[in-house]
């Protein structure tokens, strides 16, 4: 364990929006993103925005910008460059997918989906029923809001195809077992396709030790730009359904991939990972030669900071009786991300974020997309959740802020 603490005031100086004097603890919403990105952005736009991969030099500059984005967020989930594609956003990402795999998904095969999920990864696979696909649903504790890995086995069956989850959750903020949920789907010949849109910020996934068959993630929500990555393993993406233009039949990942995308916007990916490493140079010594060693130690600097943001958020919540946390009371980066959606008893979500906002102090409210998963927890969506999320670069004294405000306006 390294005693090395993250110099937040450092990564803060990258983010030029921090600097307005607000407290912006809308970050599962948006991440902003560090001047690596808006830079890459820039430069494309100023250099080279033109069609990529013809012969001349701005061209060339193009196709190796977008490549290098390409190889660079690839490896930082350990997978290949043609196992991922960049796509405009998750949504996007798995309705392509849904209809890449739905082909291979006969009348009568099952699939699991679940009702903690952002709606992203849950209707463009809940509409296979219209193909005569059985949906199952893995449904949430009502008052915990976690999700059972006993209740999946009553669900998984000789007949499961597919079973889809959240890594992390937007509205609930716990980690799940990816792992174990994955081994269990694999045992009766199940693939999964996981969130990890609310994740990304806070863990780096790794594709192979997950096993995992598809992870879709948006860059947005990790300090990039507005789009996505999903990953497939190799063998799906070869066995999917093309969904490009046919003479792209056969071709990985183009395949799943239709239609361009914001070029300058993929080009700033590399950004993402430009930034983690200045990060890693600023606490470490150059001793590592594998980036994703690198990047654990850097992601591991983010847990320590989020724990202790965590530990405050928790503290002050244990005071007030008449704000329902949702998800667990507990600072372990492993079992939760700092994603908080509170209730506050007699008073809309609404309305307090916007007095939140008077106060400098920025929250989201309402059912984020996951219609379901608060709908299930005994909340009218039509009102939602009070949601404060932090990342690595927020400060206690932003955490402060925030509970000072929620006194003043109690
Ligand atoms: C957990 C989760 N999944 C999926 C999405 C959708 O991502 P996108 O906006 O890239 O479609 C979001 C967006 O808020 C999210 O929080």
């Amino acid at each position: 364990m390294s005693n090395v603490r993250l110099d937040v005031n450092f990564c803060r100086g990258f983010f030029p929006p921090l600097a307005n004097g607000e407290a912006y603890l809308e970050n599962a919403g948006g991440s902003y993103a560090p001047r690596h990105v808006i830079e890459a952005i820039e430069a494309y736009m100023r250099e080279c925005q033109c069609q990529p991969s013809w012969r001349f030099a701005a061209s060339r500059s193009a196709r190796e910008r977008l490549d290098r984005s390409q190889s660079l967020i690839a490896e930082a989930i350990n997978a290949d460059r043609d196992e991922i594609v960049i796509g405009p956003s998750t949504t996007l990402n798995v309705y392509v997918l849904a209809h890449a795999l739905a082909p291979l998904l006969e009348r009568g095969s099952e699939i699991v989906v679940t009702n903690q999920d952002h709606e992203a990864n849950g209707g463009a696979w809940r509409r296979l029923a219209e193909r005569g696909v059985v949906v199952r649903e893995w449904r949430v504790d009502p008052l915990s809001g976690d999700l059972d890995l006993e209740a999946l086995d009553a669900l998984l069956g000789p007949r499961t195809r597919l079973v889809c989850f959240p890594h992390v959750s937007n509205i609930v903020g716990s980690l799940n077992d990816a792992r174990a949920i994955t081994a269990r789907a694999h045992a009766v010949g199940a693939m999964v396709c996981i969130d990890g849109v609310a994740t990304v910020a806070h863990q780096l996934p790794d594709m192979k030790s997950l096993d995992a068959d598809f992870y879709l993630f948006s860059t947005y929500k990790m300090y990039g730009p507005h789009l996505a990555v999903l990953y497939a393993k190799r063998e799906h993406m070869e066995a999917a359904s093309n969904q490009n233009h046919f003479f792209h039949e056969g071709n990985v990942p183009e395949k799943l991939h239709p239609g361009g995308l914001s070029y300058e916007s993929a080009a700033s990916i590399a950004g993402i990972v430009d930034y983690l490493e200045a990060v890693h140079a600023h606490h470490f010594d150059a001793e590592d030669n594998d980036l994703r060693a690198r990047l654990a130690k850097v992601y591991g600097l983010f847990q320590t900071q989020e724990s202790s943001l965590m530990a405050r958020v928790l503290d002050y919540l244990a005071g007030r009786t008449d704000i329902r946390l949702i998800g667990r009371d507990t600072s372990d980066a492993t079992r939760r991300a700092p994603t908080f959606s509170v209730t506050v008893a007699g008073r809309d979500p609404g309305d307090v974020a916007a007095r939140l906002a008077e106060r400098g102090v920025c929250v989201g409210h309402g059912h984020f997309y996951a219609y379901r998963c608060v709908d299930a927890l005994g909340i009218d969506p039509a009102r939602g959740v009070l949601r404060f999320s932090m990342v690595h670069y927020n400060t206690l004294e932003e955490v402060d802020r925030l509970t000072a405000a929620m006194d003043a306006i109690a």
